[in-house]
């Protein structure tokens, strides 16, 4: 499937479930490498995130543990900067290593609001991952490293893979990229 169209907007297929792949084993390989002694919690950001988090756990071979938090930022194709917490977790987080999961970092809001309200519980660390990042809109270059990302994207709006518009193509298996 090259195009497909999701309510009135037409989008191109830009990066394949192959390729998609590919970049999560690398990543996954390097966080292998780089946490093993470490015990983390993974924190997947629903709703987007779930499909990056289920990849890129099913390669991870070192003693960690998954969970899942739920926020909402996004309104059709922009934005809105309000963050809510929709579903909280309930893990002590005090003094581990905790490694944030979302399918894409845009202006960087939803990572402000994260570090934020994570600090609070006092972990040792707080790690960021990817699976996209447009750098181009990133707003907090100086203050929180993404640690680790599969891929560098432009600022344009994208679907699929766990990314929606207005809560449809979450479940296409590639990445799309709106038709100008
Ligand atoms: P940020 O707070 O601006 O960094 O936006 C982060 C959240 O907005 C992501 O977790 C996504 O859910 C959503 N988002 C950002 N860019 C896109 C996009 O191009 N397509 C779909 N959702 C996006
Ligand atoms: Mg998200």
């Amino acid at each position: 499937m090259n195009l497909v169209k999701i309510k009135d907007k037409s989008f191109n297929l830009f990066i394949s479930n192959e390729e998609i792949k590919k970049e999560i084993l690398r990543v996954a390989n390097q966080l292998n490498e780089d946490l093993k002694d470490k015990n983390p919690l993974f924190l997947g950001i629903l709703n987007g995130a779930f499909m990056f988090a289920g990849e890129l756990f099913q390669h991870l071979n070192i003693d960690c543990e998954i969970s899942f938090l739920k926020i909402s930022s996004y309104s059709g194709t922009s934005t809105t900067g309000k963050i809510k917490q929709l579903i909280g977790f309930n893990e002590d987080i005090k003094d581990r290593t905790v490694i944030i999961l979302e399918d894409i970092v845009d202006t960087g809001h939803t990572i402000d609001y994260l570090v934020k309200l994570l600090k609070e519980k006092e972990p040792k660390e707080i790690l960021i991952t990817t699976l996209l990042y447009k750098p181009d809109k990133y707003e907090y270059k100086d203050k929180y490293k993404i640690n680790y990302c599969c891929f560098n994207i432009p600022n344009e709006f994208i679907i699929g893979y766990g990314l929606d518009y207005d809560g449809y193509a979450r479940n296409l298996d590639s990445i799309y990229k709106i038709k100008e």
